[in-house]
C-alpha cells in the first residue's frame, strides 16, 4: 500500500489515514476536493480493501468467538470427565479390582473399573446398559451405583437378575439399548459348563462364528449413536499366539459398526501364574512368546 501511495500524486493526510486505517471527516473533504480522477479511482480502490478488511475482521472475531464458546464447552466436559476419574488415554494401570460388584471369585470376572469406565464416559444417568455374557454380574451392579438402566442375560446365570439366554440371539427390540457392554470367555481359557452352546467349549473357528452372531445382534438391538465395548484378552494356545481381540475387531467393523479404538487394561498376574512364574516365562520363550500382561477394551459406535 505504502508503494502504491508513493507513486500517487495523494496528499498527506490521507496517505496517513490510509496507513492507519482510519478515515476522518477532514480527509474525505480532502478527497472530494482532489480533481484528479484516475487518484481518486485509487484511493476509492485502497478504501475498499480496507471495508474488505473491516469485514474480514469481523468475520475472523465473530469465528474466534464461536470457536472460544465451543472451546468453553470442550473444557468444562473436560472438567466433568476429570471430576468423575474417567481415563483419558490407552492405558488403564487401574490397579487391584474394587469388588464391590460382581462376585470376586467368579473366575473370570470383570475389573469393577473397567467397566464404571466405559459406562461413565459413554452414557448418562438413566440410559440403558446390555451385558448378554454377564457372568457373576458386575456391570449390574456398577449400573446400580452410576443409576443406569440394565439388561443381563448370560447362559449359565447366576443370580436372579440375569435371565437365561443363549446370546446368539437377544430377546430385544431393535434400537433399544444405549450401550453395549461385552465380555466373552476368552475362548476355552475358563470353561463355564458343558453345554454345546457355551463359547468356552468352542474352538477358535466356532467360537469366532458364534461371537458374530453375539455382536450382530448387539448391532441390532443398540441406538443409533450408542456404543459397544467389549473386553477381551490374546490367548496362547500349545506355544501358538491366538490374536482373538484383532479377529474380533475385524469381525466387527464388517458388521457394520465404525472402530473408535481401542485400551489397554494392565494385568498383575493371576495366583496360578504367580506360582507358576519362572516356569511359565521359561515356556512363554521357549516358544518365543511374551507373557500377555493386558486385556483389550475395543470401543466400536453404531451410526
Ligand atoms: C468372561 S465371563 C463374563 C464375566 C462377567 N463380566 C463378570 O464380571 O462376572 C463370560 C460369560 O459368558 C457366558 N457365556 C458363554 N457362552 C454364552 C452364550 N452362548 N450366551 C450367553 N452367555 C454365554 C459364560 O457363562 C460366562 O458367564
Amino acid at each position: 500500500m505504502t508503494d502504491l501511495t508513493a507513486q500517487l500524486n495523494i496528499p498527506e493526510t490521507i496517505k496517513q489515514a490510509i496507513r492507519n486505517k482510519t478515515v476522518s471527516d477532514e480527509t474525505i473533504k480532502e478527497i472530494l476536493s482532489i480533481k484528479n480522477p484516475f487518484t481518486l479511482y485509487k484511493i476509492a480502490e485502497i478504501i475498499k480493501r480496507k471495508e474488505r478488511y473491516e469485514k474480514n475482521i469481523i468475520k475472523t472475531a465473530r469465528f474466534a468467538e464461536k470457536r472460544h464458546n465451543l472451546m468453553k464447552e470442550k473444557i468444562s466436559k473436560f472438567k466433568d470427565a476429570k471430576d468423575n476419574r474417567i481415563i483419558l488415554s490407552t492405558i488403564w494401570d487401574i490397579g487391584k479390582r474394587d469388588n464391590y460388584a460382581g462376585d470376586p471369585n467368579f473366575y473370570g470376572n470383570a475389573p469393577t473399573q473397567v467397566i464404571e469406565q466405559c459406562i461413565k464416559r459413554l452414557t448418562k444417568q438413566g440410559d440403558i446398559v446390555l451385558d448378554a455374557m454377564a457372568g457373576s454380574g458386575t456391570t449390574i451392579d456398577v449400573c446400580k451405583i452410576l443409576s443406569r438402566k440394565v439388561i443381563a442375560y448370560d447362559l449359565n446365570p447366576t443370580r436372579p437378575e440375569i435371565l437365561k439366554n443363549d446370546s446368539r440371539k437377544i430377546p430385544l427390540k431393535d434400537d433399544s439399548v444405549d450401550l453395549g457392554f461385552l465380555h466373552p470367555p476368552y475362548l476355552d481359557m475358563v470353561k463355564y459348563s458343558n453345554s454345546d452352546d457355551d463359547l468356552s467349549n468352542m474352538s477358535l473357528d466356532k467360537f469366532l462364528i458364534s461371537i458374530k452372531k453375539v455382536i450382530t445382534e448387539y448391532y441390532r438391538v443398540l441406538k443409533r449413536n450408542g456404543h459397544m465395548c467389549i473386553l477381551i484378552g490374546d490367548v496362547i494356545r500349545d506355544g501358538k499366539f491366538l490374536p482373538i481381540s484383532r479377529r474380533m475387531a475385524n469381525i466387527t467393523e464388517d458388521i457394520g459398526f465404525i472402530d473408535r479404538g481401542y485400551a489397554l487394561k494392565l494385568t498383575r498376574g493371576s495366583i496360578s501364574q504367580q506360582m507358576r512364574g519362572n516356569i511359565l516365562y521359561a515356556e512363554l520363550l521357549a516358544s518365543q512368546n511374551l507373557k500377555i500382561n493386558h486385556d483389550s477394551i475395543l470401543f466400536f459406535k453404531k451410526v
